[in-house]
């Protein structure tokens, strides 16, 4: 048996595949993780805020997710509430329309849109509305699991360089949360120590706080790709404003129990949009940031595909008869049994059928899935 110049690529290629992450994984922990932020939330800082809820076909989950908001500890004088319809089949304006009718001391109001044109289109006509100094986006298909969320979240902001904060992540009950809570679980410790280096790339629909100055400056939320949210928060922090994931603001998501792998698919379809679009923004990022959004493209632009290329050349080794080629194969197929290693694997193969799915439809808007 002996080593061909082929199998060394195959090998030299996994280990970078394998070896990146883990070593940005294991940097960010050992050095982040238990360092103190550098920047202080105060939990009496106190702005209005307004919480715009986009809504597409929600007539089942809307009164649950405004009733969350409304239960909120933070005053009620301070905020309001802005619910934008995109032209709903199912009922969703009505339902809106009644329980703002039962509300005594929320502001709340509807915007309705004839046509719907996607999620970020809407957020741009309810930001016109928006009075607060922080805007909040918040997904119907989230909750916000204790009372304080929102003014933890908010609380940040009472640092004059925070330009932007969203929540860490748990998956409720749904469809395939094994691989789920395995993906979360590595994924909130990059997302917070990112933050506390300088700024997280990746923000979340369940809670994504933004300055409203900051986003009128920036012209609103591009309509012309999906993670509204992350895109956003990465322009804020390319301009030397923190965008910050934060430890005591945990929201909960809802995962659809049917067309689980869709759903996953057309969230990285969006992912690689926005880190295509920002991948070009990348010279002018602040030096702090520089790192951490080159990994995070690397990651998600580049790096699976040297997993596609090593097992295309192991499958054809295999097949023209080298045994080494078929050892490293099984090895790899047996190693699924192993669940982050699995959740690992199953993520690339999400990130490879997005960038080959975005070839054709960049799912603006995108097909609603069930969620339980
Ligand atoms: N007004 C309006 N118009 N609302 C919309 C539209 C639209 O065309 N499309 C979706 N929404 C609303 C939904 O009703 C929901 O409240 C929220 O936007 C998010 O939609 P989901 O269908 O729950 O999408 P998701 O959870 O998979 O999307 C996640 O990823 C997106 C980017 O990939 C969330 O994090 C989103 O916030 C994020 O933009
Ligand atoms: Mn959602």
């Amino acid at each position: 048996m002996h080593l061909d110049a082929l199998l060394i690529l195959a090998i030299g290629l996994a280990l970078l595949h394998f070896g990146f992450p883990l070593a940005y994984y294991c940097y960010l922990k050992k050095l982040w993780l238990n360092r103190p932020w550098d920047v202080r939330g105060d939990s009496e800082y106190k702005p209005r805020v307004s919480i715009i809820v986009a809504t597409y076909n929600e007539a089942k989950l809307v009164r649950q997710k405004l009733d969350d908001i409304a239960s909120q500890s933070y005053p009620k004088d301070l905020a309001e509430i802005i619910i934008v319809d995109s032209a709903s089949t199912d009922g969703t304006v009505e339902v809106v329309k009644e329980w703002i009718a039962d509300q005594r001391d929320v502001k709340a109001k509807l915007i309705e849109e004839n046509v719907r044109r996607g999620k970020a289109y809407a957020l741009n006509i309810a930001l016109e509305a928006a009075a607060g100094d922080v805007v909040v986006i918040t997904d119907v298909d989230s909750a916000w699991p204790s009372r304080d969320t929102l003014a933890s979240a908010l609380s940040w902001f009472s640092d004059p360089l925070v330009g932007a904060v969203t929540c860490l992540k748990i998956p409720a009950v749904g469809g395939f949360v094994g691989v789920e809570r395995g993906y979360r679980d590595l994924y909130n410790v990059v997302r917070l120590c990112e933050s506390k280096k300088y700024s997280t790339p990746v923000f979340h629909g369940e809670l994504a706080a933004f300055r409203r100055d900051l986003l009128v400056q920036l012209g609103g939320f591009q309509t012309d790709i999906g993670a509204d949210d992350s895109h956003t928060a990465t322009l804020i922090a390319l301009k030397s404003y923190r965008a910050i994931a934060v430890d005591n603001a945990i929201c909960r998501e809802l995962v659809p129990g049917k067309g689980y792998h869709m759903w996953r698919i057309r969230r990285a379809q969006h992912l690689i949009q926005h880190f295509t679009k920002a991948m070009k923004l990348l010279p002018k990022a602040p030096r702090e940031f520089k790192l951490i959004l080159l990994a995070e493209t690397w990651l998600h632009l580049f790096n699976p595909w040297l997993l596609l290329a090593t097992t295309a050349i192991l499958l054809y080794k295999a097949l023209t008869g080298t045994a080494i080629a078929t050892i490293l194969l099984v090895a790899g197929i047996a190693l699924l049994l192993f669940k982050p290693y699995k959740t690992w694997i199953v993520t690339q193969i999400y990130l490879i059928t997005a960038t080959i799915r975005n070839l054709w439809t960049k799912e603006i808007a995108w097909k609603k899935q069930e969620k339980s």
